[in-house]
């Protein structure tokens, strides 16, 4: 598989802290216990994407891509790109000119990534690197285009991964970050958790996964609004930032140019 790693780059621990862009779920604190959740996860969690979204998933992650920016001969990344969904759409839009970059700290996630790859030739030019996405591997603005699928809500330093993102957008790019809408309707958490609880979690329990994806609910809960996400991408630096919702409210997607 080739997956390069640059684990000798990161930092061992990262410690959780009261800070609204660092808060961490109750469960699941830690970034080890993350990257384990996430790798335990794996097998299950393109179906269990699906399931979930009834499809529209891939809908919103073609919008995302959309908004990207990204085109033909475009070098992007897909930051926390898991299974590869985003890294594989962006590998289209930039074409073999282009250069895509799906980058995870599970080597499990990259596994699945690395084994989807081979289902088509145009998919050559994506590369795969287990790397941390709050201390990126990469030099000062080398980016044409970032996207983040449902990502930016697990990292425990939001801000430091926004500030990190800037750094490797080339000027006058954008990031496009898609994920759960943390709305302030109640009728929309009201659906989301039901569906998390009705559906999700009872599936994820016959595969005994039922504490991963309850971690889910808590961590929306923990979320950043449309506002503050907007807000926080102003605050590292970003020159503009927009958050639209989308699925009826259910998701939401910023985007923020440097
Ligand atoms: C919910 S999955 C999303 C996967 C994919 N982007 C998608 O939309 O289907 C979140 C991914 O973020 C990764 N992740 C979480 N924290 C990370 C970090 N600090 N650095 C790199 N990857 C991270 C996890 O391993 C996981 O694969």
């Amino acid at each position: 598989m080739a997956v390069l790693s640059y684990h000798h780059l990161l930092h061992p621990t990262l410690s959780s802290s009261t800070h609204k862009h660092t808060r961490s779920s109750s469960l699941f604190r830690g970034a080890n216990e993350r990257r384990e959740l996430f790798s335990r996860v794996s097998p299950l969690y393109d179906n269990l994407n699906d399931l979930l979204s009834l499809g529209q998933h891939r809908i919103w992650k073609r919008m995302a891509v959309s908004w990207s920016g990204a085109k033909k001969g475009d070098s992007v990344l897909d930051l926390c790109c898991g299974s590869g969904d985003l890294a594989f759409l962006l590998s289209q839009k930039v074409g073999s000119e282009g250069q895509v970059t799906g980058l995870d700290f599970s080597s499990d996630q990259l596994s699945v990534a690395s084994s989807r790859q081979q289902s088509r030739a145009c998919y050559e030019n994506i590369v795969w690197i287990e790397g941390d996405a709050l201390n990126l591997p990469f030099p000062n603005t080398c980016f044409d285009a970032i996207t983040v699928g449902y990502g930016l809500r697990n990292l425990l330093d939001r801000q430091k991964a926004m500030k990190e993102m800037l750094r490797v957008l080339k000027p006058g790019s954008r990031v496009s970050i898609l994920d759960f809408n943390k709305t302030t309707e109640s009728y929309i958490t009201f659906i989301q958790e039901w569906m998390i609880d009705s559906v999700v979690i009872p599936v994820a329990s016959s595969y005994s996964l039922a504490k991963e994806y309850e971690y889910l609910k808590s961590s929306i809960r923990e979320f950043l609004t449309g506002r503050e996400l907007e807000e926080l991408a102003l605050d590292v630096g970003f020159s503009s930032a927009k958050h639209y919702e989308i699925g009826a409210g259910l998701m939401g997607n910023l985007v923020a140019a440097r």
